[in-house]
């Protein structure tokens, strides 16, 4: 039987290029390999946006969009939204009744967003079992493997921790799910930092070119270098960051030709600027078009959640009879 690879992703609203070298791309590359689910995580944004709901929707659509645009193919990825897997919610509540308290207190992700989120009350009965409901998201279609980025790895620990104390209790049932890591490219944003919508240094997917080129303007580049002639640092400038990512095989010339000062910083930006704009064309034009189908994105999703429900009735009826209460 073929393998089943499934991550769930944030509704954060559209997205940017920090976007595109995590899961994503690890799905994008790896769909034809296995069966696919890519589900926009709407229950996980409300544990920790419960006071503020408002753009959880509009965000999710506009996520949907930039994913088909990138190439996530609704033909070969069950593309759907986890709150439409009515599911879910009753194997969390199954798991939970198996999962012990000392599992969710001492994972590290919980304390660290505790810490890191202090302007949100997070002391809620929601965000404590966080990972017991991804935990139900994978074991929903018993999924052989998850891309996350290194963060997430805690909550697939306790996954298969959940997996096996099942198996253990009611006979074998669940397989325990293996990560599939991304190498995380870190992309600065246009001030340095991680980029990040919430920092407001995130270049979007969807940035026209003259956007695109005011905010490459803006990065932070050699303080040193102040006439054109004066020899660049490229190893401190975060425009070089990004010929990194873009134009990896000529970076030692474009290194030089900073370091002798053949080329202003402004020169050098708006020829990044073009670059990136030129990555993201095709892009684009998808997300127009689709932008104007909403009909069918909504379809996308529907028929996403058809098929994902079919399976999850399985599991829930399996798991019931399991547990003996069928
Ligand atoms: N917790 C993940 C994140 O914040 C999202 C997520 C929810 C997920 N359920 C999942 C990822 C299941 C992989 C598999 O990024
Ligand atoms: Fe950075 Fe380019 Fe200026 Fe060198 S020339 S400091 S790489 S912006």
């Amino acid at each position: 039987m073929q393998k089943k690879m499934l991550t769930g992703f944030r509704p954060t609203g559209k997205l940017h290029l920090g976007h595109l070298h995590g899961n994503i791309k690890n799905m994008i590359q790896n769909q034809d390999k296995y069966e696919n689910f890519f589900f926009l995580v709407d229950w996980h944004a409300l544990s920790t946006e419960y006071q503020d709901t408002h753009n959880i929707k509009k965000n999710l659509i506009e996520c949907v969009i930039d994913l088909i645009a990138l190439g996530i193919n609704p033909e070969f990825t069950h593309l759907y939204r986890q709150s439409d897997i009515k599911a879910i919610p009753e194997l969390t509540l199954y798991l939970s009744m198996i999962t012990p308290m000392s599992w969710l207190e001492r994972c590290p992700t919980y304390k660290e967003q505790i810490r890191e989120l202090k302007a949100k009350d997070l002391s809620t009965l929601g965000f404590f079992s966080y990972p017991v409901l991804m935990a139900a998201d994978i074991l929903i279609v018993n999924a052989d493997i998850v891309p996350v980025g290194e963060d997430q790895l805690p909550h697939l620990e306790i996954t298969r921790e959940i997996a096996r104390r099942f198996n253990h209790l009611y006979g074998d049932y669940f397989s325990e799910p293996k990560e599939m890591l991304s190498k995380s490219t870190r992309v600065p944003g246009t001030d340095g930092r991680k980029m990040s919508k919430s920092y407001g240094n995130a270049i979007f997917l969807s940035d026209d070119r003259n956007t695109v080129k005011k905010k490459v303007r803006q990065m932070i580049t050699d303080p040193e270098r102040i006439r054109k002639t004066d020899p660049g640092h490229p190893r401190v400038c975060n425009v070089f960051a990004f010929y990194k990512i873009y134009r990896d095989r000529e970076i030692e010339s474009i290194e030089k030709r900073c370091r002798k000062g053949e080329i202003g910083c402004t020169a050098c930006k708006d020829e990044l600027a073009g670059i990136i704009s030129d990555s993201l064309e095709d892009f684009q034009e998808k997300r127009a078009r689709l932008l104007k189908d909403k009909e069918y994105v909504y379809e996308v999703l529907k028929k996403g959640s058809q098929k994902v429900n079919i399976i999850a009735s399985n599991t829930i009826s399996d798991v019931r009879k399991k547990m003996g209460i069928d």
